[in-house]
């Protein structure tokens, strides 16, 4: 799988997608990491695009346009494509919104890039206000296969299972999901998140208990849903 992590600012992280010849940059903000590697694997960066447009995720844009000369993949762009071709691999586009109304997940391989909507333990906010968008969305992501590695915006893992634990201390899964971290290359597969991430957890029925003991509705899955976002 073709596919490089770089982390940058505080937790940050942009991706790079690569075939033979080509390379695709997502959320560009390591902009020196990202020409090295880039340089030394001898590939041209042809496009740059991002999971969506908050600052954090799209500072490096401009200067790595500028020094690669690559085809910026906006958000009208990605709004109207459903994927990139890169060397003649898919590198597929999902609207992904409730993070943000432009939220998009990019899939490749067994690899899904979530930016800010699915993180390794938690979800992002929801700034868009629309919480069945993004109901939808965590919906969506869930119904790949469990052995699909999630490349998340930011590294928020411990602090995401501090927060599981707090509301399912009991849950014997936390330890083990801490324990496979592994900061120099971050991602967890989606079979883990549905069972440690509290924002994947709404059909589970140990969590279901846990909702109801706090009297937070629980008749429908949305409602369910509705309950989680509602502690955080
Ligand atoms: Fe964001």
């Amino acid at each position: 799988m073709n596919l490089q992590q770089f982390p940058y600012s505080s937790d940050n992280f942009s991706y790079v997608i690569f075939g033979k010849h080509s390379a695709l940059a997502i959320d560009g903000g390591a902009v020196e990491s990202i020409l090295d590697f880039v340089q030394k694997k001898k590939l041209r960066l042809t496009y740059i695009t991002h999971t969506h447009l908050h600052p954090d995720h799209n500072c490096g844009t401009r200067e790595l346009l500028t020094r690669s000369g690559a085809t910026l993949l906006d958000g009208v762009y990605l709004s109207e494509h459903s994927q990139i071709e890169l060397d003649g691999m898919p590198v597929r586009v999902h609207k992904t919104p409730g993070h943000t109304a432009d939220s998009v997940t990019f899939h490749v391989d067994n690899c899904l890039i979530t930016g800010d909507t699915l993180f390794n333990g938690t979800i992002g906010n929801c700034f868009s206000g629309d919480i069945k968008a993004f109901y939808h969305s965590i919906k969506f992501l869930m119904a790949f296969p469990e052995d699909t590695l999630i490349y998340a915006g930011h590294d928020y893992l411990k602090y995401a299972m501090s927060f599981s634990r707090m509301i399912e201390p009991d849950n014997p899964d936390i330890d083990p999901y801490l324990k496979s971290y592994n900061s120099a290359h971050v991602c967890s597969l989606l079979g883990d998140e549905l069972k440690v991430n509290p924002y994947l957890r709404f059909n589970d029925s140990r969590f279901i208990e846990m909702l109801k003991k706090k009297n937070l509705p629980i008749s429908t899955e949305f409602q369910r849903w509705e309950s989680v976002m509602s502690i955080g």
